[in-house]
């Protein structure tokens, strides 16, 4: 009796966030799924030429195309990132977790917090994130970025995976580095962050097993590493927040662990899929990867424009705490708004020719790293990594092009991102 009411209360859930779904599904643009998940922007595009706001699956919530309400949505403190503030939604969500942890609701970070909370846990992790102090990052990036290419076999004549060799080590060893953990631990973490992502697959009990378990394994592993910091400092993140803790701000235990979380998941996937999608793009595009390798102070300004023309995080989601007129539409209180970063970026009224990748754009203004108080906070660093791996990738490599392959795009619909690249040299 117990398994058939989670059951039932799993499929009212699933279709409740059915609306997160939206971009993969086709909705009813005419595309099938497998074509809206290979080209998501035709699909925003078809439903931007109707209309900037749209209803979406069975009218239970908004879905946001254009930049300026795109922006004006993450600005508007009348819509929250905490889910824990619209309770049917939480109450049916914790139901069917059927007793499991929901880390956005039991542990949110500062991700899935409104002002007060998330000023003070934001304002203790800026210490780790000044823009200079990871500037100063750089020449072990490099290091770390030429280790990653070193492991290239250039004789054999095969192509080399790009995601594999750099795009997925690179950002977690950084990260690790930056908290201060050690380099033996790396791969493990890769594979739970990989696997923590599960916790939040809704109704899908085997994804959910495996992501509660990441969680629970990364929580007691950040406990004992701040146990230990507590007794011997050294010169990383972790031990600056504890620190600052002293000093009179307090990050209670459970927070600082989360904050840990938040920086190794967060910072991790995104920045992989910045490398693996840019790369494709200069793939895709020779004739912009010659512009680069002509004018290599051009490598900045490419990125931001892969940012803008391939965003790793799709979408974000707010929940409206009141009824809102908004952009011409009454939002009512507790319906939930998808803001779609992609679409922004695409937006023919904010960029002329949005869909050319064009490495020497003037305005590459994007949304992609979100904007107003949750604007990411690891932005420069992401910024940093990648411009250093195209630097070294195109100095180490006289030609790349893209080897005859299936591409695979991940299945999760707020990220955007390949599972191989595969790469002639
Ligand atoms: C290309 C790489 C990245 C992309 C596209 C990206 C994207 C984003 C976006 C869109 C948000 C805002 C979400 C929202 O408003 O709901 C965000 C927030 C955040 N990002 Fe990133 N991110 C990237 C890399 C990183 C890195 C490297 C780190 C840290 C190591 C990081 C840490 C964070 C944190 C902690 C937040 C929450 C900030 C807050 O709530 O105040 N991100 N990121």
């Amino acid at each position: 009796m117990k398994q058939y009411l989670v059951s039932k209360i799993t499929q009212l859930v699933r279709s409740i966030l059915k609306w997160v779904d939206y971009r993969i599904t086709g909705g009813d643009s005419g595309m099938t799924d497998e074509e809206a998940i290979a080209a998501p922007y035709e699909h925003y595009a078809r439903i931007r030429a109707r209309a900037s706001i749209v209803r979406t699956h069975r009218n239970r919530g908004w879905m946001l195309l254009d930049f300026d309400d795109v922006q004006s949505l993450l600005l508007d403190h009348r819509f929250s990132a905490d889910l824990r503030k619209n309770p049917f939604l939480s109450k049916m969500i914790r139901m069917a977790a059927d007793g499991r942890t929901v880390s956005f609701l039991d542990n949110p970070t500062m991700l899935n917090l409104d002002p007060p909370d998330h000023t003070r846990l934001r304002k203790l992790a800026n210490h780790g994130f000044v823009h200079k102090s990871i500037l100063a990052l750089e020449p072990r990036i490099i290091s770390l970025v030429d280790e990653c290419i070193d492991t290239v076999d250039v004789g054999s004549g095969k192509p080399f995976d790009v995601i594999e060799t750099l795009a997925k080590p690179l950002p977690v060893r950084v990260i690790a580095e930056l908290l201060g953990l050690p380099q033996e631990d790396v791969s493990r973490f890769q594979q739970l962050s990989t696997d923590f992502i599960g916790i939040t697959a809704i109704g899908n009990s085997e994804l959910m097993d495996i992501g509660t378990a990441a969680a629970e394994e990364l929580e007691a592993y950040f406990d004992q590493v701040i146990t230990h910091k507590r007794q011997h400092p050294g010169d990383d993140l972790i031990s600056q927040l504890l620190e600052v803790e002293e000093q009179g701000d307090r990050l209670a235990a459970r927070e600082l662990v989360s904050t840990c979380i938040v920086l190794l998941i967060a910072g991790h996937e995104t920045t992989t899929h910045l490398i693996g999608n840019g790369m494709h793009l200069l793939l895709d595009h020779p004739e912009q990867m010659q512009q680069l390798r002509d004018n290599p102070a051009l490598i900045p300004n490419a990125i931001e424009e892969m940012l803008r023309i391939e965003p790793p995080v799709q979408f974000t989601v707010r929940t409206a705490l009141e009824d809102v007129e908004f952009s011409g539409q009454k939002i009512r209180k507790n319906q939930l708004v998808m803001a779609v970063l992609a679409s922004a970026n695409r937006d023919p009224k904010r960029f002329p020719f949005p869909n050319d990748f064009d490495v020497a754009r003037e305005d590459v203004n994007h949304i992609t790293f979100g904007y107003g108080i949750h604007l990411c906070l690891g932005m420069s660093l992401a910024r940093l990594e990648s411009k250093v791996a195209f630097e070294r990738l195109l100095a180490r490599f006289d030609t790349m092009s893209l080897a005859e392959q299936d591409i695979a795009f991940v299945p999760v619909p707020l990220n955007r991102g390949r599972q191989q690249l595969l790469v002639n040299i």
